[in-house]
C-alpha cells in the first residue's frame, strides 16, 4: 500500500508547510473532504476483490487517522502560534513603575481635633456640637455680653442680611450655652468647632477653629482647671516636663478669668523666636463660670460651680508641626497638605 502511504507523508508535508488556518482547512478538504484523494480511493474499494478489500480498507483507515492526527497536529500549532504572537504584541512591561492611585490624607487640623477629643474622652468629657450660623443671644447675651457691652467689640463678625439677629459664631462659647439649656449638671464637655470674625494675616483668618472645655458640677475648683489643662497639653506636645501658668484676665463669661500660657514647646521655656524670647507661648482662655452664664440657662448657680476654657487648636497645630503661617492650612495648597498624608 505504498500509494496510500505516500498519500500520508505528502499531507503531512503539505499541511507543515500551511502557517494559516483557514489554507489548512482547504488543505484537509483535499484530502478529507467530498472528492479528496483519501475519499476517492475509499470509493475504489468496491472493485477490488473480496480478500483485497479488507486490507485495502484497513489501510486506508488507518492512514486517514493518520491524516486527521497530522491535521489536528498542525491546527494545534498554528493556534498556539496565534496565541504567542498576540501575547507579544500585547506585551506589557511589568517592570514599568505604576501610575499608582493618589490617596488623601487629613487636613492637619483635623489630626489636631482628633488628638484633642481622644485626649479628653481619655478624662470622661464628650464631645458636643452646635451651629456655625448663631444668634445673638447665645453667641453673646447669654454669655454675660448683653447689646452694647464694650467686649462685643473684640468679635467682630459676619452678620446674615436679612436674617436680623443672626451671625457666624465668633468663638465656641454659644456650644456650651446650648449644651446646658439641654443637659442637666455633672456636664463635662469639649466643643470644637470652626468660628468666624474679620481679621486676616500671618496668625489670624477670618475663619479659624476653636475648641471649648465645660466641666461644671458641684464642687469642681480652678485648681482642677489648672490640673485638667495643664495634663492635656503634657499629653498632646508628648512633653511630661510642661509648665503652664495662669495669668489673671477678663472674659464677660467667667469670673475670675484667665489666659492660659505654656512653657515655649521649641526652647522648653529658655527664650526663641517662636516664644519672642519670653520662654512663654499663649494657648487659651479661662476661667470659672460665671453665675450669670448659668442663670441663663437656668442652672442653680449656688449648687453649681465649673470651669470653661476656650483654645485655638490652629495654633496647636502650627506649633506640633512647626508651621509659621496659619494661611497655609486654608489655602488648599496641596503641596503643603500632603506632607501631611
Ligand atoms: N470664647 C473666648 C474667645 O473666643 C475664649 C474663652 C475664654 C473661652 C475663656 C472660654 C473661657 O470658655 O472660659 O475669646
Amino acid at each position: 500500500m505504498t500509494n496510500v502511504d505516500q498519500l500520508v507523508s505528502q499531507a503531512t508535508a503539505e499541511f507543515a508547510a500551511i502557517a494559516d488556518a483557514a489554507a489548512l482547512e482547504q488543505a484537509k478538504a483535499r484530502y478529507l473532504g467530498k472528492s479528496g484523494s483519501l475519499t476517492e480511493l475509499l470509493k475504489g474499494l468496491g472493485k477490488l476483490a473480496p480478500e483485497e478489500r479488507k486490507q485495502a480498507g484497513a489501510a486506508i483507515n488507518g492512514a486517514k487517522e493518520r491524516i486527521e492526527a497530522a491535521l489536528g497536529a498542525r491546527r494545534e500549532a498554528i493556534r498556539r502560534g496565534a496565541l504567542e504572537a498576540q501575547l507579544k504584541a500585547e506585551a506589557l512591561d511589568i517592570t514599568l513603575p505604576g501610575r499608582g492611585l493618589p490617596t488623601g490624607g487629613l487636613h492637619p487640623v483635623t489630626r489636631t481635633l482628633e488628638r484633642i477629643e481622644a485626649l479628653f474622652r481619655s478624662i470622661g468629657f464628650d464631645v458636643a456640637d452646635g451651629p456655625e450660623i448663631e444668634d445673638d443671644f447665645h453667641n453673646f447675651t447669654a454669655l454675660n455680653t448683653p447689646e452694647n457691652h464694650p467686649a462685643r467689640s473684640m468679635h467682630d463678625t459676619f452678620y446674615l442680611e436679612n436674617a436680623p439677629g443672626l451671625l457666624l459664631r465668633t468663638h465656641t462659647s454659644p456650644i456650651q450655652v446650648r449644651y446646658m439649656e439641654t443637659h442637666k449638671p455633672p456636664i463635662r464637655i469639649i466643643a470644637p468647632g470652626r468660628v468666624y470674625r474679620v481679621d486676616s494675616d500671618a496668625t489670624h483668618s477670618p475663619m479659624f477653629h476653636q475648641v471649648e472645655g465645660l466641666w461644671i458640677d458641684e464642687n469642681v475648683s480652678f485648681a482642677d482647671l489648672k490640673g485638667v489643662f495643664t495634663d492635656f497639653l503634657r499629653n498632646f506636645f508628648e512633653k511630661p516636663d510642661l509648665r503652664t501658668r495662669f495669668r489673671p484676665s477678663f472674659f464677660p463669661f467667667t469670673e475670675p478669668s484667665a489666659e492660659i500660657d505654656m512653657s515655649c514647646v521649641f526652647c522648653d521655656g529658655n527664650g526663641c523666636r517662636v516664644c519672642s524670647h519670653t520662654g512663654w507661648l499663649e494657648i487659651a482662655g479661662s476661667g470659672m463660670v460665671h453665675p450669670n452664664v448659668l442663670k441663663a440657662v437656668g442652672i442653680d448657680s449656688e449648687k453649681y460651680i465649673g470651669f470653661a476654657f476656650g483654645m485655638g487648636p490652629d495654633r496647636l497645630t502650627m506649633l506640633r508641626y512647626g508651621v509659621n503661617d496659619l494661611r497655609l492650612f486654608f489655602d488648599g495648597d496641596l503641596r503643603f497638605l500632603a506632607q501631611f498624608k
